[in-house]
């Protein structure tokens, strides 16, 4: 680990499901790999009126029910005896300066401290404000990062609203928005595949690529968090972060290095060229029997499932069609980029029939089945006939059966790092912002707005999104699921 400085690690909302699932497993991966700082505390911060004992046992069970694989009861005693915990209201100032008061206490020398809002999205704001009214933003004595999980806002106002707020309070270089999507092995490897190689560049735009296809299919339904889900739907739950993200690092320039601002810079310039989207040029649907779920009301317009097409105004990009769409409830768990080259400009094989040819297809699997696969064409033998065929990398096999890290691990060892590469800038939230706010507000107020579809659970959503490729020829492209 970089820094050896001590650092204290204070997690907002620590009785929450986030800490158990996901922040503490990976916390503690990482200190097994030996990857943490040699001093390393973690204090949770929370209502509930637990003694450090009951947390620590909440944490434990957590491990046992979600990272069971990576529980050593051994190493767990000793990473326990770091970690604390401090009752306190998210909204009350003088439970931040007893917070504060116990950090101190704990912190012999001067200290790191990562400050993680593992809460609802309503305590980002005073959690902020608290933070600094307590004082504890200074780095004099060691750097203060935070990490805000999303939502990051509901709409481009609300978001420009809590940047600010933040801004007040922090500067952007102690800031790190959280998409999990980026720590993903897979979509970290999208930079790889692009620039660290040479064969792919040159054929990386419009004078070769037919289309792009970006899928976030979920087989889970919003199951206990119909609550949220209701309000938010899927566009604002997966494109507005995840799917855009994902099209951001399938479209930007070369960044000129790795360097967080370099690769921001590159992001943030495409997502603003991105064409406004045409109201007709989205499909919006709920899976049947979503408006029976506890919570949500039967006529409940909310989607469930979204797909839209888009353009990148730019040199590279000009002309080609993206094609979005997430959906939960779906026939699989399955994330998948598709590169669908151009057809051949002439086809000399008089036997081979335009109908059924496949053009070749790159697919990029960011989950369950990491990989990439090439599918190109290839001569049947003792046939006059060809077939597409498929190269295939898969990670598990080519990596030794390596497991592959859960992307919180990562995150958060980059947020201690101070490495925000893989962590979005304000100006790329609210640019993806500008882009689906219209899509959202079209499709409750304008007349012209497509209808909410429905389709079955356990299918590949609605016969619309079909048609919404179909009108130019086109078709969804599954290489990474069986389908
Ligand atoms: C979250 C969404 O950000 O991502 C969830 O809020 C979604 O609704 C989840 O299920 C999907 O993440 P993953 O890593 O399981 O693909």
């Amino acid at each position: 680990m970089s820094s050896e400085k001590p650092i204290t690690i204070v997690i907002f909302g620590a009785s929450g499901d986030l800490t158990q699932r996901k922040l503490i497993p990976a916390l503690f991966n990482s200190y097994r790999k030996g990857r943490l700082p040699k001093k390393v505390t973690i204090v949770g911060f929370a209502r509930r009126p637990w003694s450090h004992d009951d947390f620590r046992t909440m944490l434990l069970d957590g491990m046992r029910e979600f990272a069971a694989e990576a529980l050593d009861e051994q190493v767990w005693s000793t990473f326990a005896e770091s970690v604390w915990y401090v009752q306190g209201d998210l909204s009350t100032a003088v439970d931040y300066q007893n917070l504060n008061a116990y950090l101190n206490d704990l912190e012999e020398v001067p200290t790191n401290r990562l400050y993680y809002m593992a809460t609802a999205p309503n305590f980002f704001v005073p959690i902020v404000e608290n933070l600094g009214a307590a004082e504890m933003i200074a780095e004099d004595g060691g750097w203060r990062h935070v990490v805000v999980e999303k939502p990051f806002g509901v709409d481009l106002a609300s978001a420009e609203a809590l940047n600010k707020a933040i801004h007040a309070v922090f500067q952007e270089h102690q800031v790190y928005r959280i998409d999990h999507y980026l720590g993903k092995e897979t979509a970290q490897n999208i930079l790889f595949f692009r620039f660290a190689n040479t064969i792919f560049e040159p054929v990386w735009n419009r004078n070769y690529v037919d289309n792009v296809q970006i899928t976030v299919a979920e087989s889970v339904d919003v199951g206990h968090r119909a609550g949220y889900y209701n309000q938010a739907g899927v566009v604002r739950d997966m494109f507005q972060n995840h799917l855009f993200q994902l099209l951001s690092l399938i479209a930007m320039e070369p960044p000129a290095s790795f360097q967080a601002d370099a690769v921001r810079n590159e992001k943030s310039k495409l997502l603003s060229a991105i064409r406004p989207i045409d109201l007709q040029d989205t499909v919006r649907a709920q899976y049947v029997g979503y408006a029976q779920s506890e919570g949500v009301i039967e006529e409940s317009q909310t989607p469930t499932y979204a797909a839209l097409k888009l353009y990148i105004d730019n040199w590279r990009w000009q002309g080609v069609p993206f094609y979005l769409r997430s959906g939960k409830a779906l026939a699989t768990k399955a994330s998948e980029v598709i590169i669908e080259f151009q057809k051949p400009p002439h086809m000399m094989f008089d036997f081979v029939e335009d109908d059924d040819f496949t053009p070749n297809i790159l697919s990029i699997c960011i989950q369950p089945d990491e990989g990439i696969h090439l599918k190109f064409e290839a001569k049947v033998p003792d046939q006059r006939e060809t077939r597409s065929v498929d190269m295939e990398f898969h990670y598990r096999s080519s990596f030794d059966g390596a497991s592959l890290p859960d992307a919180y691990e990562r995150l958060l060892l980059d947020a201690i790092k101070g490495d925000a590469a893989l962590f979005t800038r304000s100006d790329s939230i609210e640019a993806a912002w500008k882009l689906v706010d219209p899509v959202i507000q079209g499709w409750e107020t304008a007349a012209k707005a497509p209808p909410l579809a429905l389709y079955r659970r356990k299918s590949w959503g609605p016969t619309e999104a079909d048609r919404l490729l179909q009108r130019n020829g086109r078709t969804w492209r599954h290489a990474c699921s069986d389908h």
